[in-house]
């Protein structure tokens, strides 16, 4: 078998189709799980392969793995446990590598904008909130899947900024911040705002799946980021940035309307904030973006 062939779920999106840039560039062939028809050919004007199908179809996914022997996970969400499930069934007892994206959301409690500063690390025990704590399952039985003949790695980004290389240009949480703020015409933060995200630019972001992909031990974890800012830090910058009005509170029952409880709560609200030493140590990361205030344009 090619020892280069690389499958991703989620290659239409932000991580995954960046991921998928990096790879082709770095000489790997990559294929990727692709939803909508036309979505095939923009991959292959970038020089990537998609596959049609859904992330819940067994014969598909059975297929896919068996032609690739890393599968790497980006497909929109976490917390699909069904999909996390299927993935770690049909590569048990292969020993291929599994490098599966979760999110930093998992280390937020409900601070509705107010400070909190403890810093997670990976080896500090989690008790996350009801509504995160399937995530944090789902990164344990991935990692649990080392001991079914996988090669599982779990990735653990925070606030991810940057252009996007592959086919969706834009992250998540700051465009949305970004978006919302020109709507009220002011920097958005929620409560207080001095709630604290770790963050970190999608090219780093890239570098340590292949990092991770090449060196990391089975059943391994690790958090992602280079850096942190609070909300409230952001949302001034916004305003700047925009030439809006001056930064502003928000509700979180206002942003609740906007983002959904999860999203208002989770996203924007909470602090999510932990140190990437050990992916620094482990696997000779060297992330080079260290500030998120360049990125808000
Ligand atoms: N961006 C961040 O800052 C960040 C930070 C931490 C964690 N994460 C996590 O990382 C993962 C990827 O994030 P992202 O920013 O790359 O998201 P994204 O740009 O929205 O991409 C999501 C990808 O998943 C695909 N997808 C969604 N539902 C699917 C399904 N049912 N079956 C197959 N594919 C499906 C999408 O396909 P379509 O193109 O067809 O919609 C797209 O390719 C998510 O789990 C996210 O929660 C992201």
């Amino acid at each position: 078998m090619d020892a280069k062939k690389v499958f991703i779920t989620g290659i239409t999106g932000y991580i995954g189709g960046s991921v998928a840039m990096k790879l082709k560039e770095t000489g790997y062939h990559v294929t990727g799980l692709v939803r909508k028809p036309e979505d095939i050919d923009r991959l292959n004007a970038l020089g990537l392969e998609g596959v049609l199908g859904n992330i819940h179809d067994e014969q598909l996914l059975r297929r896919c793995i068996s032609g690739s022997d890393t599968v790497i996970h980006t497909a929109e969400s976490a917390d699909d446990s069904f999909a996390a499930g299927l993935l770690v069934d049909l590569l048990a007892g292969t020993g291929k590598t599994l490098v599966f994206t979760s999110g930093s959301a998992i280390l937020g409690g409900k601070e509705k904008g107010e400070a909190n500063d403890f810093r997670f690390t990976e080896d500090i025990p989690l008790q996350p909130q009801l509504e995160m704590a399937s995530r944090v399952l789902v990164n344990q039985f991935i990692q649990r899947a080392a001991t079914r003949g996988v090669r599982s790695i779990v990735i653990v980004p925070t606030m991810v900024y940057g252009k996007g290389t592959g086919l969706k240009k834009d992250s998540i949480q700051l465009p949305a911040l970004i978006r919302f703020s020109k709507e009220k015409g002011h920097g958005v933060y929620f409560g207080k705002g001095a709630n604290r995200w770790s963050n970190l630019h999608i090219e780093d972001l890239v570098d340590l799946y292949l990092l991770a992909m090449e060196k990391a031990k089975p059943g391994s974890i690790y958090f992602a980021e280079n850096g942190s800012a609070t909300i409230r830090e952001l949302a001034v910058k916004i305003s700047d940035v925009f030439q809006l009005g001056e930064a502003q509170s928000v509700s979180v029952e206002e942003g609740t309307k906007q983002f959904g409880a999860i999203g208002a709560h989770f996203g924007f609200a909470s602090s999510s904030y932990c140190s990437a030493d050990k992916a620094r140590k482990e696997l000779g990361w060297k992330p080079e973006f260290a500030n998120i205030m360049d990125f808000t344009n």
